[in-house]
């Protein structure tokens, strides 16, 4: 079984790291205060290992990126490109600017024409960059119960390869997938983050997740 390394002690590394655990993988979860998960590794059980950003990112066959959006580019300085090469990166982050929504409508600190993972691409080319999990809320990503049956998560990134391990790792966390295409296309994935907050921000509905119908 895969190593998995999730670079992100916030809600959605733990939610991600907690369920790669439910499906049999051995995991180290990373923070910049590795000191600060005593209470998530004592619940994980001996696959659950905690560490610097580094050392989870050494760890993993696969690594997981679920940063704060603004820091992704910093956290991958830190770490090495070095470090990723070769790993295939599922790539959860959004490029969600500080600036409060509007209206319930998120800022991104990205353009229409540049992506974040675009970005993370670039600065660690060797890497096999994946979006996935940027689109749904940390609640519903492992093994959602949705009426409509299992929705779709969009994914894309430059390498097939990278891509197939991802919708493998999708399909366990009862997910349907759909590539877009190459790493450009999360220029079109990443605003999703914002369709998808708007009923949370206005209704105060968070329990829903996109689904692609033909
Ligand atoms: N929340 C969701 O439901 C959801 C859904 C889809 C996608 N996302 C995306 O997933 C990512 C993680 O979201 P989240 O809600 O779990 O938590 P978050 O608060 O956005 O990120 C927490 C993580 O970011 C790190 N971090 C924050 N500032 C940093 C800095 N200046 N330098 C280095 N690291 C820094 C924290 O490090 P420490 O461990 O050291 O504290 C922590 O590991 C975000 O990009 C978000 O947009 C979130």
């Amino acid at each position: 079984m895969k190593k998995i390394g999730v670079l992100g002690s916030g809600a959605v590394g733990k939610v991600l790291a907690d369920g790669f655990l439910k499906h049999g993988y051995e995991v180290m979860l990373g923070s910049r205060e590795p000191a600060k998960l005593g209470a998530w590794q004592a619940a994980a059980g001996g696959r659950g290992l905690a560490g610097t950003f580094a050392d989870a990112a050494r760890f993993g066959d696969v690594v997981v990126l679920a940063v704060k959006g603004t820091a992704a580019e910093e956290v991958v300085r830190l770490i090495g490109s070095d470090t990723l090469s070769g790993k295939t990166v599922i790539d959860a982050t959004n490029p969600i600017a500080d600036a409060p929504p509007v209206n319930g409508i998120l800022r991104l600190f990205t353009s229409q024409d540049e992506s974040l993972l675009e970005r993370l691409q670039r600065l660690a080319p060797a890497a096999r960059f994946v979006k996935a999990f940027s689109s749904v809320g940390n609640s519903l990503m492992v093994n959602p119960q949705l009426a409509g049956g299992p929705p779709t998560m969009f994914i894309c990134g430059n390498d097939a390869a990278a891509k197939a391990e991802v919708k493998a790792i999708l399909d366990q966390f009862g997910w349907g997938s759909e590539d877009m295409g190459g790493a450009e296309a999360a220029r079109a994935i990443e605003p999703l983050c914002v369709l998808w907050c708007i009923p949370g921000f206005r209704e105060n509905r968070w329990r829903h997740a996109f689904k692609l119908l033909e």
